[in-house]
């Protein structure tokens, strides 16, 4: 009987995704003390989202309803400005678009990422943190009403601006000081750091110095290309909540003022 139940549940539960039913929602929230302007790239046959760039001042939050087995990544650009032409670019993070929105194009590295694949094998929202690209600003992902046992939340906490290792650091006049931080494969373009050519397996491209300060900044996010097992995390049936500098400023949820478009 309890199997039956099970049985009718599951099925419930794939009629209602297969018909778009059970829909995932992001919110974006914006903890730094300046303005972040979030860039959404889906990415393989995923649909678009609603939405693929926008601004979020101090304390903003957005909420986007993802299509149905969306993937793609999220992250945040700094210092964004339009010159006299209209073009609109920004010192981290830039798509390239030269609009607010990316429509397509990804982020200049170096960008922390946030990467999602919802719905995927087992009915499974995969999601990870990411410095394999560099590092530009702090960033947590923490799942809403999901289930499984490895759904927590996960982030990248640490300022590795400062602690960057002076090879690896991005600097910008516009920007006084340090904005970013280069992965190693970015700064040398070295197979043994990118995991390409004799490196492209797991079992030879191994954790560098450089990535393994990463990993003990921010020891859940991804440091590396093969770096699969402490960085992935899956959830089922959850929404997510994406914030830019977590823990830089405490805001407390009525503080946190939703933006309308
Ligand atoms: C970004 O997108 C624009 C169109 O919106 C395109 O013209 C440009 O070539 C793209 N840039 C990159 C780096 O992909
Ligand atoms: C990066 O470092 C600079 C200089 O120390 C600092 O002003 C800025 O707030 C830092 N950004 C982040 C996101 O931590
Ligand atoms: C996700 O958000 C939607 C829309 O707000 C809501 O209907 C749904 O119950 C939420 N799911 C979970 C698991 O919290
Ligand atoms: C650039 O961003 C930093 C925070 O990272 C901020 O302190 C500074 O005011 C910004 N500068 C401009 C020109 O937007
Ligand atoms: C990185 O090196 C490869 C050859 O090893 C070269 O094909 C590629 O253009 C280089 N990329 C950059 C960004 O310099």
């Amino acid at each position: 009987m309890a199997q039956l139940t099970a049985l009718l549940v599951s099925l419930l539960t794939l009629v209602l995704s297969i018909s778009g039913v059970i829909s995932t929602t992001f919110t974006i929230i914006n903890k730094c003390e300046y303005t972040v302007w979030p860039g959404i790239l889906s990415i393989g046959r995923s649909p678009a989202m609603s939405t693929t760039g926008f601004a979020l001042q101090n304390g903003e939050s957005m909420t986007i309803t993802a299509p149905t087995s969306w993937a793609g990544r999220f992250w945040g650009r700094t210092n964004c400005s339009q010159d006299s032409t209209g073009k609109f670019s920004c010192v981290t993070g830039d798509c390239g678009s030269g609009k607010i929105e990316c429509s397509g194009n990804g982020s200049a590295m170096p960008a922390t990422l946030a990467e999602f694949t919802l719905g995927g094998a087992g009915g499974f929202d995969f999601f990870d943190v990411s410095l394999v690209d560099g590092y530009n600003l702090p960033m947590k992902v923490v799942p809403e009403g999901g289930t499984d046992q490895n759904c927590p939340s996960v982030g990248c906490l640490a300022d590795l601006n400062d602690s960057c290792p002076s090879e690896l650091k991005v600097t910008s006049a516009d920007a006084d000081g340090n904005v970013a931080c280069k992965s190693a494969c970015m700064a040398f373009n070295q197979s043994k750091y990118c995991c390409t050519g004799a490196y492209s397996f797991p079992s030879t491209c191994k954790p560098s110095r450089y990535s393994q300060i990463f990993k003990s900044a921010c020891p859940q996010a991804y440091s590396y290309a093969y770096d699969d097992k402490t960085s992935t995390f899956s959830c089922a049936s959850a929404n997510y909540t994406i914030s830019f500098c977590p823990t830089r400023k405490f805001l407390t949820p009525d503080r946190i003022t939703p933006i309308r478009r």
